[in-house]
């Protein structure tokens, strides 16, 4: 099969972007199970990149020690439905261990690195199978898979993302502060939107859906909605 350019025609690709906190990973999850789509959990990607580069004792403020790290980075990831995704290093389950505020932190700081970025672009375009894949982040629909299908930009106010974002921990058993994971959340917010490589921001064909009134379901519904009137 060809596409218009008489270019083979890629799997199909439903982005969700946006930032921490929005209910990106939920709505993912949801979604690649009510397609038996793939899912990346593309945070999950440069966590366990950073955990990996923590690990291997390389400085984080460094591009070129950061990037020698990766080079020797064996990562899996492994679907469980509706929880998304365990994350192996080696052979040991980190899912846990990525998940936390330290981890997410040390994760935007590699993030903001161009040559991480490309470092990982394979990576995550590698989750492009049949037969589709939703794919969850910052830069889904403007860098990894410009594409995509269909592109959603999925936003919701601080105090709503802080409070989610406790109740996830809370679920993991790691306990949170509101009011520091609402200044932790702005502070990471600001460098995701400000860095000059792969910015926060909706691709120009994004659906932006704002999520604070709304529940997951709602979401997931209005996404289905999307996907069936381009599909
Ligand atoms: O989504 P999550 O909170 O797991 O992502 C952790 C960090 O990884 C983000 O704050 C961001 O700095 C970085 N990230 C990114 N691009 C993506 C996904 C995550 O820069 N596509």
């Amino acid at each position: 099969m060809t596409g218009p350019a008489g270019q083979p025609e890629q799997h199909p690709v439903i982005t969700i972007d946006g930032p921490s906190g929005a209910g990106k990973g939920t709505a993912a999850a949801a979604l690649a199970e009510a397609l038996s789509f793939h899912l990346l959990d593309s945070g999950a990607v440069y966590r366990v990149a950073a955990l990996h580069a923590v690990r291997c004792k390389a400085d984080l403020t460094d591009e070129a020690s950061v990037l020698a790290a990766l080079r020797t980075m064996h990562a899996q990831f492994k679907p469980r439905g509706l929880d998304g995704v365990d994350v192996f290093l080696s052979d040991e389950n980190v899912s846990q261990e990525i998940r936390t505020e330290k981890a997410g932190n040390a994760a935007s700081q590699v993030a903001v690195m161009p040559a991480v970025r490309s470092e990982l672009l394979d990576e995550q375009r590698a989750f492009r199978q049949a037969p589709g894949l939703v794919a969850d982040g910052r830069d889904m629909g403007t860098v990894v898979f410009p594409d995509a299908q269909l592109k959603v930009f999925l936003t919701a106010s601080p105090e709503q993302r802080a409070s989610r974002r406790a109740k996830q921990l809370k679920d993991k058993g790691i306990t949170a502060n509101i009011a520091g994971l609402v200044d932790e959340i702005s502070e990471r917010d600001q460098r995701d939107a400000s860095r000059t490589h792969s910015p926060l921001i909706p691709a120009k064909d994004a659906i932006v859906i704002e999520s604070s009134d709304l529940n997951a379901d709602e979401v997931i519904a209005r996404i289905l909605e999307a996907w069936r009137q381009v599909s």
